[in-house]
């Protein structure tokens, strides 16, 4: 297979545009731990709020839930960027709504593309090819810094992909049949995580979008808490950004957690 490394380095250090919040810069690197470890460092310094940070290899890419993230080198998108965002602690759960919007729309110029509970950017028969780790430091009732953490599976043919993943993931080149652009599809989420942010700020709520985006609602799921699953049919989403599932035992709200099983109910 041939590297295409270096060419996409500097490509991407072009979508840096300047006056804009959220990416204004943009640093690459050939191989680094993990973009939102970066992204965090960069919050220290002056002009480090909303320098976006691209890798195309992560020693230790994280996902949600302490899970790796695994990403092969010179094929897919792993961005970071940190931010301090004008909202309350309170508001905090927004974020990750506003970033799963911003990562759908910049993948929906190449493929039809959804978001499963919480955030994950799925295809339409519910195979992953994206996910966001968005990490949130607290004081009080502010919220001083977040850091938004966003894989995206672009160039990654699904026969390259580990045994695990085969079955269950999937990329933006296999949805559209052709190699994707990454420059382009970083300029695109770049500025679509820009417009959500503000929409947040100021005011104007995500989850009307994310609830329209969201293919959770209506399907049969189970929900992995870490002790328990929850099992039953996902009904909605809460005026919080939670699932709410109806048990046999009755209506469940569930605030954190995987669904690791979600099937279509017939008709919905
Ligand atoms: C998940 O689905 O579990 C979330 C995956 C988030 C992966 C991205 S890749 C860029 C950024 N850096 C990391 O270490 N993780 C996030």
């Amino acid at each position: 297979m041939v590297p295409r490394m270096s060419a996409s380095n500097e490509r991407f250090a072009d979508t840096a545009r300047r006056g804009r919040r959220i990416g204004h810069a943009v640093e690459v690197h050939a191989s680094i731990g993990s973009t939102n470890d970066r992204a965090r460092e960069l919050l220290g310094s002056p002009a480090g709020e909303g320098t976006a940070v691209v890798a195309e290899e992560q020693s230790r890419g994280r996902g949600r839930r302490g899970r790796t993230w695994v990403s092969p080198p010179g094929r897919n998108l792993t961005m970071s960027v940190g931010l301090r965002p004008r909202l309350g602690a309170i508001d905090a759960w927004q974020l990750g709504l506003a970033a799963g919007l911003a990562a759908r729309s910049a993948c929906a110029a190449v493929a039809p593309v959804w978001l499963k509970w919480p955030n994950d950017v799925v295809a339409s028969d519910g195979r992953k090819l994206g996910g966001l780790l968005v990490e949130t430091a607290i004081d009080g009732e502010a919220l001083t810094e977040a850091v938004i953490g966003i894989g995206i599976n672009v160039n990654w043919a699904v026969a390259e992909m580990p045994e695990e993943f085969a079955a269950t993931a999937t990329s933006l080149s296999a949805l559209a049949g052709s190699e994707v652009d990454r420059v382009a599809l970083l300029e695109r989420l770049l500025g679509a995580l820009e417009a959500e942010v503000e929409r947040i700020e100021s005011g104007d709520s995500p989850l009307d979008r994310y609830r329209d985006a969201c293919r959770t609602i209506g399907a049969s799921v189970a929900v992995d808490l870490g002790s328990h699953q929850v099992r039953g049919l996902a009904t909605g989403i809460d005026d919080h950004g939670a699932l709410q599932v109806r048990t046999a035992d009755g209506l469940v709200t569930v605030a954190t957690g995987e669904v690791v099983h979600a099937r279509a109910e017939v008709g919905a």
